[in-house]
C-alpha cells in the first residue's frame, strides 16, 4: 500500500531542487571541494581534520564525547594534534607502513577516533571491529587480513589469539597497567610522549582506506575494501542528505565497527567540518534523548531498530525531555515501517528520512531528501550522479511496478573496490553489463521511487545488524551435542527479524531447555550476542538438498506456514 505524501518542508536545503540536480550533477563538480582539487596532495584524514584545523573552523568542536565516566570536548585544532599523536605511535613503536592494515578493537572513546585517523594519516588500511566480537570473529578477521597491528583495550585484549596470528605483530593495550612483553604494548605510554607534528603520508585516490567485514550467506565474513576516493561521496551525501550545515549538532548513533559508524560517524561529518557527537554505552530511551537534549543535537541518524525500541518505550518519556533542538531524522539499515514514520510526525514533529545503502557501496545511494516529498514505506529515489535500476536475472532493465534485482551503475565513487583476498567474490557482484547488484529485491514505481521488497539471498538482519546464516550454522556445529543446525530470519516487530535455530542432535542428547540455553551461550561467547539464535528449536532432520545443503527456505516456510514451493532438489 502507498500512503500518500507528507507535504514538503520548506526551507533552506542544501540540495534544493532534486530533479533538476539529477540532471545537471556530475561528481567531477564534487572534486572542487577538495584542497588535492588543487595541491594534488590526497589524504582523507587531511580533508576531514586538519584543512579544518588550519580555517576559520580551527576553535570550532570537532567532536564531543560522553560515556558513563568521561564527558569530553575536542576542536579541529586538538584534534589535529591527537591524530598525529596516534599516528607517530603506530609509525614509531610498530613501524606502521602505508597500505598496512591496523584493526581497532575497542568500544567508543576518543581514542578509537584519534587512532583511525591516526592510521589514515598514514596510509595504512583501517579495520574497525564491533566490541561485542568474540575470539572465534576476532581471529577470522585478523587472519584474513593479516593485520599488522591492532589497538584494543585491557578489557577486550584476551580475545585476541596473539599466538595463532603471525601477521600480528604489535598489540597495543590502551589504558590499565600493560606488561610490555611479546606483542604488547602500552598505548598510553606512546602516546603521551610522541609529538604532535606529523608530515602526513599522502596517497592516491585509489589507495586502500578502510576494510569492513560483512556477511554474506556462504562463507566466512568478507573483508570490503574502500579506498580514499569514497570521500568524495562522504561529504557530498553529508550535504545532501544529511543535509549539514555550519552550526548543526550531529549524532549518528552507530559503532564504527559497522559501516554506518564510518561512513557517518566519521567521515560525511568531519569531511563537512560539523560537530560530531559520540556516546558509548548501551541503547535506553532514557540515555538517548537525555544526549539529543543535553548536546541540544539537531540532525539525527539512527536506524528503524532503535526508532522501534523508542516508539515502544511510549511517548510519555519523550515529554521529559526537550528535543526541539531536532530539525532532521534519518535512518538506515532495514526497511522503515510507514508506522514509524507517523509516529516521528508525531512525537518529534519531523518526518523521518530513510536512506539506503550497503558496506559494498560505501555510501548512501537512494535516499529521501529534505527537498522532495516522501512516500512512507519508500526508500527514496537515487542521489544525484547515481543511476539504480530494477534488473531482471539477466541484468536488464525492468520497467516500473517490476519486482527484481535493486542494481546500480557502476563506478560510483565510494563504491568497494575489492574484497580482501577474493578476486572472483568481488566479480560476482557485477553483471557483464556494468551493474552492480545488491541482492535485494525492490521495485520503482512510476514516480522513481524505490521500494524494499527483501533480500534475494538468505542474509539475515536482526536489529539493524547483517547476519550471515552460514557463520552461526558453522559456529552451531562446533557445539558437541550439534549435528546440523539450519539457521533462518524470523520475521519480529522490534527487531525487523531475530535469529531461529533449527538444531538436529547428536546421539546420546536429550532436547532440554537447559541444551537450548547452553547452546545460545556457546554461540554468543564464540560469536558474538547479536550472532546467537534467540530461538532454538530441535528436530530430527534437516532438509536439505541431494548435494547436502540445507535448505534455509524449507525451514522459513515450515516456521511461517507458507508453501515449501519447489523441493525437487531436496533428498528424500
Ligand atoms: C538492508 C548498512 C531496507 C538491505 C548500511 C541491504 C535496507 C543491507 C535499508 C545492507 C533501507 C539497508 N531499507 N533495507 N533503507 N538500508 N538495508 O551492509 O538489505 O550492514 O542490502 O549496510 O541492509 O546492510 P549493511
Amino acid at each position: 500500500m502507498q500512503l500518500e505524501a507528507l507535504p514538503t518542508v520548506q526551507g533552506d536545503f542544501n540540495l534544493k531542487n532534486y530533479e533538476e540536480a539529477r540532471k545537471t550533477f556530475s561528481w567531477k563538480d564534487a572534486e572542487k571541494n577538495f584542497s588535492w582539487y588543487e595541491t594534488g596532495r590526497v589524504n582523507l584524514a587531511y580533508e576531514a581534520i586538519d584543512k579544518h584545523a588550519e580555517s576559520s573552523r580551527k576553535n570550532k568542536v570537532a567532536l564531543m564525547y560522553l560515556s558513563d565516566s568521561r564527558n569530553e570536548k575536542y576542536t579541529y585544532y586538538e584534534m589535529k594534534r591527537l591524530t598525529n599523536k596516534a599516528a607517530n605511535v603506530l609509525k614509531e613503536k610498530a613501524g606502521v607502513k602505508k597500505g598496512d592494515r591496523v584493526f581497532i578493537f575497542m568500544p567508543r572513546s576518543p581514542e578509537l577516533y584519534f587512532a583511525m585517523l591516526g592510521a589514515i594519516k598514514l596510509g595504512a588500511i583501517v579495520g574497525p571491529l564491533f566490541e561485542a566480537f568474540m575470539e572465534g570473529a576476532v581471529k577470522d578477521r585478523l587472519e584474513d587480513s593479516e593485520a599488522k597491528v591492532l589497538v584494543t583495550t585491557p578489557d577486550l585484549v584476551g580475545r585476541v589469539p596473539a599466538d595463532q596470528l603471525p601477521a600480528l605483530e604489535t598489540i597495543f593495550v590502551v589504558g590499565g597497567n600493560v606488561k610490555e612483553e611479546g606483542k604488547y604494548a602500552d598505548y598510553l605510554k606512546y602516546f603521551n610522549a610522541a609529538s604532535d607534528k606529523l608530515e602526513i603520508e599522502w596517497v592516491d585516490r585509489e589507495d586502500g582506506l578502510i576494510l569492513h567485514y560483512t556477511s554474506g550467506s556462504t562463507g566466512k565474513p568478507k573483508g570490503v575494501l574502500h579506498v580514499h576516493n569514497a570521500m568524495i561521496q562522504h561529504y557530498q551525501t553529508g550535504k545532501w542528505v544529511l543535509d549539514l550545515k555550519e552550526d548543526d549538532i550531529y549524532w549518528c548513533t552507530a559503532d564504527p565497527g559497522w559501516v554506518t559508524g564510518t561512513s557517518y560517524g566519521v567521515f560525511a561529518p568531519w569531511l563537512n567540518g560539523a560537530t560530531n557527537v559520540v556516546v558509548g554505552g548501551r541503547f535506553s530511551p532514557a540515555a538517548w534523548y537525555n544526549t539529543i537534549e543535553r548536546f541540544g543535537v539537531t540532525v539525527w541518524y539512527s536506524a528503524p531498530t532503535s526508532f522501534r525500541m523508542l516508539m515502544g518505550a511510549g511517548n510519555e518519556i519523550i515529554n521529559q525531555y526537550d528535543l526541539s533542538t531536532l530539525r532532521h531524522i534519518l535512518s538506515v539499515g532495514e526497511p522503515l515501517n510507514p508506522e514509524v514514520i507517523r509516529w516521528g510526525n508525531e512525537v518529534f514533529g519531523l518526518r523521518i528520512h530513510d536512506t539506503w545503502w550497503m558496506t559494498e557501496t560505501g555510501a548512501q545511494l537512494i535516499c529521501n531528501y529534505p527537498c522532495m516529498d516522501i512516500k512512507p514505506g519508500s526508500m527514496g529515489k537515487p542521489l544525484p550522479g547515481i543511476e539504480a535500476a530494477i534488473v531482471d536475472d539477466q541484468g536488464n532493465p525492468l520497467p516500473p511496478n517490476r519486482m527484481g534485482n535493486l542494481a546500480i551503475k557502476k563506478g560510483w565513487p565510494s563504491m568497494m573496490r575489492a574484497i580482501w583476498n577474493n578476486p572472483q567474490k568481488y566479480e560476482s557482484y557485477f553483471f557483464p553489463n556494468g551493474w552492480y547488484v545488491s541482492g535485494d529485491s525492490a521495485y520503482m514505481d512510476e514516480d522513481g521511487y524505490f521500494w524494499f521488497q527483501g533480500r534475494v539471498d538468505d542474509v539475515i538482519m536482526t536489529s539493524g545488524e547483517r547476519v550471515g546464516p552460514f557463520e552461526v550454522e558453522s559456529k552451531l556445529i562446533e557445539h558437541p551435542a550439534v549435528a546440523e543446525a539450519g539457521v533462518i530470519g524470523k520475521p519480529d516487530p522490534v527487531r525487523g527479524e531475530i535469529i531461529k535455530a533449527f538444531i538436529a542432535l547428536r546421539d546420546g542428547y536429550e532436547p532440554s531447555d537447559e541444551l537450548k540455553e547452553e547452546i545460545r551461550q556457546f554461540v554468543k561467547k564464540g560469536l558474538a550476542a547479536h550472532a546467537a539464535p534467540r530461538e532454538i528449536e530441535f528436530c530430527e532432520k534437516l532438509p536439505k538438498t541431494r548435494s547436502g545443503k540445507i535448505m534455509r527456505r524449507v525451514l522459513k516456510a515450515w516456521e511461517l506456514d507458507l508453501p515449501t514451493g519447489d523441493l525437487s532438489t531436496m533428498e528424500d
